[in-house]
């Protein structure tokens, strides 16, 4: 018989914990998609040859989500939103940017992300039983951050006001040298944030209507940033930010433009590199490649049965 895959187990047990939705992605279920168009800046040209990054245009498929992979909950019980970002550079080539409103994830081993399931699996139920909770707490001291950072949660009052974080390093490469860089995605709107206990009263899909409703109006938009890494920032540590004062390259303008079916469907995997860029050494990071393919492989066979999700 066939093994599964640690990435394969690793969706399986999200399923178990958070339901299996059918044709909805395992994780941020619900979102909002759109094409745009990403002018780049061509400012990052001396530490990288990514198409993309030159003075050029580029159209793209952009979808926004609420994290949570069971696509009923309320949108107050995603604090955490993501933008996820496809770069259609050719008809053979794509590259992605996947990033969300927090700046750090709450663990840096694939490992670990899986016993952390199986613990929160007495969540599930509402409240989580004291025993376990102090359990995590202190197997896994990490989260102990992730806690006290939710306490003064923030949401942006809208996907479109969000600061998003690639959390992951990755390297821009030319000519033989190597440069670790973060990517962050700053609204032109301006960031607008809640705090999250102001947000429980919002209709189911108030994010969605509301972006909808914004971009009938006028465009929406985003600036994205590379932050240069410096000798001792970590790139294997998706649970540490690099130091707020790093120097940034402004690499381009990203402008969304209309609600697109094929956003939806599409497979945002934040491995897929294009020349120029090479994925950094975070397990994490690798790990997501298998898990993603895995997801969009059960909702596509899914939504051939029945039709798709959105
Ligand atoms: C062990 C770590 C992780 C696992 C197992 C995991 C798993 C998944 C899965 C299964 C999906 C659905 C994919 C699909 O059907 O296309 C997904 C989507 C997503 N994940 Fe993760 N994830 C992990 C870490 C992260 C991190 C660190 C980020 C932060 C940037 C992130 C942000 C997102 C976003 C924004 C989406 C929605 C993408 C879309 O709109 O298609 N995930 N994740």
């Amino acid at each position: 018989m066939e093994t599964s895959s640690k990435e394969q187990q690793a969706v399986n047990q999200i399923e178990e914990i958070f339901g299996k939705h059918e044709a909805y992605r395992r994780a941020h279920a619900r979102g909002a998609a759109y094409k745009g168009l990403f002018e780049g800046s061509g400012e990052a040209s001396e530490l990288t040859d990514a198409a993309h990054f030159q003075k050029t245009e580029v159209p793209v498929l952009v979808r926004f989500s609420h994290f949570s992979p069971d696509p009923t909950w309320a949108d107050a019980m995603s604090p955490v939103k993501g933008m996820a970002v496809q770069f259609q550079l050719g008809p053979e080539d794509v590259t992605n940017i996947v990033s969300v409103t927090s700046p750090v994830f709450f663990t840096r081993s694939p490992e670990r992300f899986v016993e952390m399931l199986k613990v929160s699996r007495s969540f599930q139920k509402g409240r989580p039983k004291l025993a376990e909770l102090a359990e995590l707490l202190t197997d896994f001291p990490e989260v102990r951050a992730m806690f006290s950072s939710m306490k003064k949660m923030t949401v942006p009052e809208s996907f479109a006001t969000g600061v998003y974080h690639s959390i992951h390093a990755f390297y821009f490469v030319k000519a033989g040298n190597k440069q670790a860089v973060k990517y962050v995605f700053e609204p032109d709107a301006g960031e607008d944030r809640r705090a999250l206990k102001d947000m429980t009263d919002l209709p189911f899909g108030y994010y969605e209507g509301e972006l909808a409703e914004r971009t009938s109006r006028s465009p929406v938009s985003f600036r994205l940033y590379a932050a240069i890494g410096e000798a001792d920032d970590p790139t294997d540590d998706p649970t540490r930010d690099w130091p707020k004062d790093r120097e940034r390259v402004f690499l381009g303008r990203l402008i969304i433009d209309a609600p697109d079916a094929e956003a939806e469907q599409a497979l945002y995997d934040p491995t897929v590199m294009t020349k120029g860029v090479i994925c950094s050494e975070d397990p994490i990071l690798r790990f997501r490649r298998e898990a993603y393919r895995t997801s969009h492989e059960r909702r596509t066979a899914e939504q051939q049965k029945s039709g798709p999700s959105t």
